[in-house]
């Protein structure tokens, strides 16, 4: 049985869950992203553009459960072997991912109020529509989102590097210990 709290060696549980259900939440949230700016007007891209605004503020309050929960656990340690420039880089790659996390949903939640833009929840509305439409705000907004989405696919791919080196050459418990598997090698 995974225990609910992280320890030095593995994620627990509870970190597992914010792990893979974020990550589940980016993927839609892209595809959905991408999806519905080159709709033409229609219905269906508006519906769209709700579903991701619903999404997206879902995300925004599994993550800041997911960084108090950060700074309560023990961190598990990375494998003593690694260089000082393989940790640091690591390290980098997961603050990144951090602040994509904050920076994504804080800049969606600008860019759509200050369009004078509603917020859905999926189906209930969240905040008023803005008396009056910002464009500076709006423009500055989406800037930091579509910019925000090209850091995330960058940082993303690191991430997904130092995964498959750790699992596939290194051959240590990266992986596993981010799943609910067994720590030792079968
Ligand atoms: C981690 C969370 C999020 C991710 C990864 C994400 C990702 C994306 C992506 C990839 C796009 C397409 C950008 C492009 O044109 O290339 C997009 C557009 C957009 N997102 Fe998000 N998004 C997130 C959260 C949110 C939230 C919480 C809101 C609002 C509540 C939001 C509102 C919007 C809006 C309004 C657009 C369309 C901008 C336009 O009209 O061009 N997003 N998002
Ligand atoms: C297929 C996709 C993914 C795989 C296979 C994967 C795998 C992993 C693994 C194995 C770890 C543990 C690293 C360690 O033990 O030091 C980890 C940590 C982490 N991952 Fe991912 N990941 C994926 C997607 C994502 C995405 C989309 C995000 C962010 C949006 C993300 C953010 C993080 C963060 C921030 C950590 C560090 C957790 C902490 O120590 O607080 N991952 N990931």
């Amino acid at each position: 049985m995974i225990p609910l709290h992280n320890t030095e060696e593995r994620y627990g549980s509870v970190a597992m869950f914010f792990h893979w259900v974020i990550m589940l939440l980016f993927l839609i949230l892209v595809v959905l992203g991408l999806t519905m700016t080159n709709m033409e007007d229609s219905a269906e891209k508006w519906q769209l553009y709700s579903l991701h605004k619903s999404f997206g503020l879902t995300l925004a309050l599994l993550v800041v459960l997911r960084i108090f929960w950060r700074f309560t656990n023990p961190v598990p340690l990375l494998p003593e072997t690694l260089k000082a420039y393989e940790k640091f880089l690591a390290h980098a790659v997961h603050i990144g991912l951090y602040g994509i996390m904050l920076i994504m949903p804080i800049s969606g939640v600008i860019d759509s109020y200050a369009g004078g833009y509603k917020m859905d929840f999926f189906g209930l509305g969240l905040l008023p529509k803005a008396e009056k439409r910002s464009e500076w705000g709006e423009s500055v907004a989406l800037m930091v989102h579509v910019y925000g989405s090209y850091l995330f696919y960058g940082l993303f791919f690191l991430h997904i590097a130092g995964v498959i080196k750790h699992h596939f050459i290194l051959k240590d418990n990266t992986l596993r210990r981010m799943l609910p598997v067994s720590l030792k090698k079968s």
